[in-house]
């Protein structure tokens, strides 16, 4: 997956008449590769709601000349003149539908073998822009990740900068799209047909107040789109680093008072003891997305979660998505094995590229 990002974020040019600018790249989650292809991208303006583009329909068409090695490109929009006073966003997506993942079913193809022109980029858009004021409303340095499934919106803000904890990877995006496409309100239940299979996953999904711990939540889109989808969790509490809290409780205000379960947030760092809040509840599934790519740091997740897994007096399943970026992740399972955890079953997702070598997230639930 390719992700469209910016390293400088829309600002307020105004002569002759009022023109929004950023500067954009398009690299992969982990931003070691810039997208190395030629795809053309297209920036509207939307409003505040989302609801509506601004301004001329079809947007304004750029060229990503990655086949001469581009690495950013200047992009900017005019302010349609009836829409000074209104709040708005700079949307920056691919032209064509079938690489633009606004659904999260269109990131999910089955298990059959796809090409590099199916290749799939993730547009991105920038928060609310007060044009009156010439600044930006809401958080500063921040940009939001917009995916539609079954009627409903996911919306997630991730940092611009380059932390590894603030914005979304790959892992994590496939397995809520994952959670989200298998889920019982799915009122597509073909798609999640069309899918892998985890019988073992399904079955405790489907029981009663579930109660779900995140581990390494980073913006919090796994927890958040499992809070979206599955009516039937009581309580979700999503967990990382203290750098996390502001992002998460950021994308936890976001999200409708409408749902029945309580999603909050807590501290926790892998090398220091259970926090009272984690350790005294009976857990029924774990997640971890894109956590293992760190082998130092692995030592201190399978301890947290063999923690977590003996405090509690119900059978804990653990799914653990992730991208293999290296052979030295696989001590990840050495380890969950040796503490006593049993890979019960896998999925692999293949993860739709543009040029460069196939990839696949790997979903493994442990008991
Ligand atoms: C690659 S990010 C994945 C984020 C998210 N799960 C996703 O898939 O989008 C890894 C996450 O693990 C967290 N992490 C790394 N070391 C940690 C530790 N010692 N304790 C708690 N969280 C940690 C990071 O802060 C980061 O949010």
């Amino acid at each position: 997956m390719h992700y469209i990002r910016f390293l400088k974020l829309p600002r307020l040019l105004s002569t002759p008449s009022p023109v929004l600018s950023a500067k954009i790249t398009v690299t992969t989650d982990l931003g070691e590769s810039f997208l190395f292809t030629d795809l053309t991208l297209v920036v509207e303006l939307e409003s505040q709601s989302g609801a509506k583009i601004l301004g001329p329909r079809n947007g304004k068409e750029y060229l990503w000349k990655g086949s001469d090695g581009m690495r950013s490109l200047e992009v900017s929009f005019p302010v349609p003149s009836s829409k000074k006073s209104e709040a708005m966003r700079m949307l920056i997506r691919p032209k064509e539908n079938k690489h633009n993942v606004k659904h999260f079913n269109n990131m999910l193809v089955g298990t059959k073998v796809t090409t590099e022109n199916d290749g799939r980029v993730v547009a991105v858009r920038s928060m609310d822009i007060d044009v009156s004021k010439a600044g930006l409303k809401g958080i500063s340095g921040m940009a939001r990740r917009v995916f539609f499934s079954n009627e409903k919106i996911i919306s997630i803000c991730e940092e611009t900068g380059e932390s590894i904890a603030r914005h979304i990877w790959d892992a994590g995006l496939m397995l809520s799209s994952y959670l989200a496409i298998t889920s019982p309100i799915n009122t597509s239940p073909d798609l999640g047909h069309a899918l892998p299979q985890l019988p073992v996953l399904k079955h405790k999904l489907s029981l009663s107040n579930l109660n779900v711990l995140e581990l390494g939540t980073g913006c919090g889109i796994v927890g958040i789109t499992l809070s979206i989808f599955y009516p039937n969790a009581t309580q979700i509490l999503l967990t990382d680093l203290p750098e996390a809290s502001e992002i998460i409780t950021h994308n936890l205000s976001l999200l409708s008072s409408s749902r029945g379960a309580s999603v909050t947030h807590e501290v926790l760092d892998w090398s220091s003891p259970l926090p009272p809040r984690v350790g005294n509840i009976n857990w029924d599934i774990v997640l971890v997305a894109d956590c293992t790519y760190n082998p130092d740091v692995v030592p201190d997740l399978v301890s947290t979660l063999r923690s977590v897994a003996r405090g509690g007096k119900k059978d804990v399943l653990v799914l653990l998505a992730m991208k293999i970026r290296h052979e030295d992740e696989m001590v990840c399972f050495d380890l969950l094995e040796q503490s006593g955890f049993m890979v019960k079953e896998k999925a692999v997702l293949p993860l739709l590229m543009l040029a460069g070598e196939p990839e696949q997230i790997e979903i493994f639930v442990s008991r």
